[in-house]
């Protein structure tokens, strides 16, 4: 077994969430290697509860038409409820977060317009060439959700080991009625969120955002 510790390491430190990609779409053989790579991921009793429906070219482009102009008409339909609370040092972290974000772009807290055009990038994928959905099918619940989320994360290292930038977006999972339609999904396919990817654009000031972490001792305990 090679040491893979190091390697490992390198790869979880060098994915972060990227906001801002180059047009060139992603070639056919990295497309597929991604996306076969991830298939590894854990889940409960190897149910594999995804299903990834990837938008590039006409139905992406549809989508970036689509999405920010239904998200002003106030037409949303999402398929599990957005009510996080965060209170403490959760409330923390988020705001640290977000400032972080806009302290990339030069946007002062004041500046509520500002806020409100990096939020909409969201909806326009920050002008990635792709976007993968990750739908739970019916009807899991809760304990696939966690299965899901492996599969998001082993999904974005393999995007980060092949060279490619990525976000994951809860925004994206605001509008499931429009995806659903545009991609031809079935509607026992339920979106939870998305991820935007590509070749990330390297001159990008937002792309230098970076955000820290809890120390070890705040969230892991050993005992005996
Ligand atoms: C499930 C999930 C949903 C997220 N939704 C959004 C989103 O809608 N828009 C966004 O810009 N970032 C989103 N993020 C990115 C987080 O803000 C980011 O992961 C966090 O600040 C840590 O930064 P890092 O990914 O660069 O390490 C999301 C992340 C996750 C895991």
């Amino acid at each position: 077994m090679p040491d893979l510790s190091k390697a490992f390491a390198d790869l979880v430190a060098a994915r972060r969430s990227l906001r801002a990609f180059l047009p060139e779409a992603v070639d056919e053989a990295t497309m597929q290697r991604v996306f076969d790579t991830a298939l590894r991921a854990p889940s409960n009793c190897n149910t594999q509860p995804w299903q990834t429906h990837v938008a590039s070219g006409d139905a992406i482009e549809t989508l970036r038409r689509e999405m920010p102009r239904q998200f002003m008409e106030g037409k949303l339909s999402m398929d599990f409820p957005y009510d996080g609370v965060y209170h403490g040092v959760y409330k923390e972290r988020q705001y640290g977060s977000a400032q972080a974000l806009y302290d990339s772009v030069g946007i002062t807290r004041e500046d509520k317009a500002a806020r409100h055009e990096q939020f909409m990038r969201n909806f326009t994928f920050f002008d990635a060439p792709h976007v993968a959905f990750l739908f739970l099918p019916e009807p899991f619940g809760l304990r696939e959700a966690a299965d899901l989320g492996m599969y998001a994360q082993t999904l974005m290292l393999a995007m980060t080991a092949n060279g490619l930038g990525s976000c994951p977006q809860t925004a994206l999972g605001f509008q499931a009625d429009l995806v659903r339609e545009t991609l031809g999904v079935d509607a026992t396919n339920k979106l939870m969120f998305g991820i935007s990817f590509g070749h990330p654009d390297p001159d990008a000031p937002v792309n230098a955002c970076t955000t820290d972490r809890a120390a070890l001792t705040d969230v892991v305990h050993f005992h005996g």
